[in-house]
């Protein structure tokens, strides 16, 4: 190939492959195949390396960025980069409407853009090459990131068709996908390293990297929503970006013209919701008069336009400064780092304190005090730290450890393997443990019993109420004793602690606050061995046969019942007249002919499935159990029964029976 070929070769490739740039990147929709798009880029590169005369910086060959470490130089944007005025709901928007209006005097239309939420950019083209990227800065000057924003695949190294000024500015901002971002964060904690708090930060982040290899391996993307220059096509801000799309801009087409600001307001109601669908972040709406002609005539203020304005939706983010951590005890013993934070605003209400969630989370976010913070209010109630501003970080700082003593009661932590908290395993000593105790056994969905927090504290603290049971020992002359208690208040606490005797076992077993023994489980558990002795008497493997409970619950179990003090909780609760079995409906129970027995069963039979055995029983006014002891009264055996239990029952003296002595009794 010559001189002459190979010139004209190139140039073909270049624009062919910047086509495909722009119909992948900015239209997302390929025409060609990877593979294909690969070859035509070997081709290229292949044929600049012989003919190196040839080299040109706006090569689609050069998006893939170099290794050489670069300063950046500052450059002064020619026309100031303004930002802003912020608007946060209708009313002051209104205002901005009326002040257009009245500068006006005429008709005018608006164009409603969502604010993308990432770092803003400064473009400028001669001749319809990109020359320079500068970032804001101060408004005046900012850092010429040239070589990283080549990088970005969607904007264009040279224009499309033509029209466009022989110079012109053109900004938009610079964001990072939520897809990037979730897979960047996951690498960076794989390697251990601090993920980012948000796509903004990202964002900015890696346009700041010195090393514009690493940055095209970002994917970085780039939306634009202004031209500034002189000769601009059209003097209509919609009109100029829809040819600026032309010349192969990425200008997103979620912009709207409106012509009346009920109009806008429908906008904004409409992304406030859809927001939460778009693959990048948005923090606002932009609204700006659509003619230039007008935009020159409403002017500037000394930092901002006056003919364009944002809506920024509530905040579900804020950064501010972590003053102090508490750490604060449960009601499982489960120790939880609250963060004690300088008030800010965020989603409508003022965040003092955030969820630093536990240990673990403390070493992955290497939260440190008097770091700047990011917090988070996303669905959740409790605001949490999600990340910490390094940038800003004090050099002195030390990281922040967690405490090896329950702040409470001074026991040593413990943390089981594989679990994330750590747990103050002094249950029945440590205040907040037993009070938590007593104000779940009290709540509504447990015994219900008409009596908050401040009852419970109050009890506890004057040793009247040390663990649960003794509630059902409480006498009115004790409570009036207590200041908060007048005649018809003590009346009304008796009285509801009395009804609560009625409440159904699967409640009771939730009001004990056995560790992962939830209201779902325990209807399970209480449907499965319907009385509190048969659970106490289970076996893991037993207890793992009940539907939905797993090794972990069946272990929180064993070990609350192995516990003496608990023993001893659920005897004075039985004393007391606590529903610790299953009701039978009455109209349920055919008859009384086992009242009393309990019945172990095994192995198969011919009538009935063991279920079926099971259900029998207890209509019958039987317990069924499910290992054997001394108090069993029979072994109803079936089919291939184990050994073992034979033996068992025989050791014992048990009667043994099997399908068809059992149906005679019950006949
Ligand atoms: S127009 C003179 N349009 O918001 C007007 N800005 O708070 C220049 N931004 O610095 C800005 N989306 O980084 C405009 N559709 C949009 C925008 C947008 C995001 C950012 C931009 C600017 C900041 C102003």
């Amino acid at each position: 190939m010559n001189h002459n070929e190979a010139l004209d070769r190139i140039t073909f490739l270049r624009n062919t492959l910047e086509t495909h740039n722009y119909h992948y990147y900015t239209l997302s929709e390929p025409i060609i195949s990877d593979f294909d798009f690969d070859k035509l880029m070997k081709e290229l590169e292949k044929l600049e390396g012989e003919f190196p005369e040839f080299a040109d910086p706006h090569s689609p060959t050069q998006r893939v960025g170099n290794d050489i470490n670069q300063e950046f130089y500052q450059l002064e944007h020619k026309y100031p980069m303004l930002s802003l005025g912020n608007t946060y709901n209708e009313g002051e928007l209104g205002d901005f409407d009326a002040r257009v209006k009245k500068t006006l005097d005429e008709p005018f239309e608006y164009v409603c853009e969502l604010k993308y939420d990432g770092t803003s950019i400064n473009l400028t083209y001669e001749n319809g090459r990109l020359k320079h990227a500068i970032t804001r800065g101060d408004g005046t000057k900012g850092d010429d990131v040239t070589a990283n924003v080549k990088t970005i695949r969607s904007i264009p190294l040279t224009l499309f068709g033509e029209g466009f000024p022989a110079f012109f500015e053109i900004r938009g901002e610079i964001i990072m996908p939520h897809s990037v971002f979730k897979k960047l964060n996951e690498e960076k904690i794989q390697h251990g390293e601090q993920p980012f708090a948000n796509p903004r930060n990202a964002a900015s982040g890696t346009l700041k990297i010195q090393n514009s290899s690493l940055v095209a391996r970002r994917k970085l993307d780039c939306f634009l929503y202004y031209i500034v220059g002189e000769g601009l096509p059209t003097s209509s801000h919609f009109q100029n970006l829809e040819i600026a799309r032309k010349w192969g801009f990425k200008v997103p087409s979620y912009l709207k013209r409106c012509s009346s600001i009920e109009d806008v307001y429908e906008f904004i109601k409409y992304w406030n919701v859809e927001r939460k669908n778009l693959p990048f972040d948005i923090d606002g709406i932009v609204v700006k008069v659509d003619s230039l002609v007008q935009q020159r005539k409403l002017g500037f203020t000394s930092k901002t336009p006056r003919w364009a304005i944002s809506y920024k939706f509530q905040a579900e983010q804020a950064e501010t400064r972590l003053l102090s951590v508490d750490f604060q005890v449960g009601r499982t013993g489960a120790v939880t780092p609250v963060a004690n934070l300088e008030p800010v605003q965020l989603a409508g209400t003022t965040v003092k304190r955030a969820s630093l969630h536990n240990a673990d989370q403390i070493v992955l976010l290497d939260v440190r005090l008097n770091d700047m913070v990011f917090v988070e209010k996303a669905g959740e109630i409790i605001p949490q730290i999600i990340g910490v501003n390094i940038a800003n970080r004090n050099l002195n700082s030390q990281p922040l450890k967690f405490i090896e003593y329950c702040p409470e009661c001074n026991t040593p932590l413990i943390r089981t393997q594989g679990e994330v908290a750590f747990y103050c395993p002094n249950d029945n000593g440590c205040p907040p443990q037993i009070t938590g105790k007593i104000e779940h056994f009290i709540s509504r969905a447990a015994m219900n019993i008409n009596a908050g927090e401040a009852t419970a504290e109050l009890l506890y603290r004057n040793r009247l109420v040390n663990k649960v049971s003794d509630l059902y020992q409480l006498t009115k002359q004790q409570l009036l004793s207590l200041d908060r208690f007048a005649e018809k208040s003590a009346e009304n606490l008796i009285k509801s602690i009395e009804e609560s005797k009625q409440v159904p076992f699967p409640r009771v077993l939730f009001a004990l606050g056995i560790r992962f023994v939830g209201e779902t489980v325990a209807k399970k558990l209480a449907a499965h061995f319907k009385s509190i002795d048969s659970l106490i008497d289970a076996s893991t493997e037993e207890l793992i046969e009940a539907e939905e409970i797993g090794e972990r619950i069946a272990q929180s179990i064993m070990a609350y019942f192995s516990d003496e003090k608990n023993r001893q909780i659920l005897e004075d609760l039985r004393a007391a007249g606590i529903q610790l079995v299953v009701k039978e409906n009455a109209e349920s129970r055919i008859s009384d002919k086992l009242t009393g027995l309990s019945i172990i069963i095994s192995g198969n039979f011919e009538r009935y499935s063991r279920e079926e055995m099971k259900h029998l029983i207890e209509l019958h006014g039987g317990r069924n159990i499910s290992s054997i002891s001394p108090k069993t009264d029979y072994l109803l055996a079936g089919d291939k029964i184990g050994p073992s239990k034979l033996d068992k029952a025989r050791k014992l003296n048990i009667p043994i029976i099997n399908e068809n002595d059992f149906i005679k009794m019950i006949e």
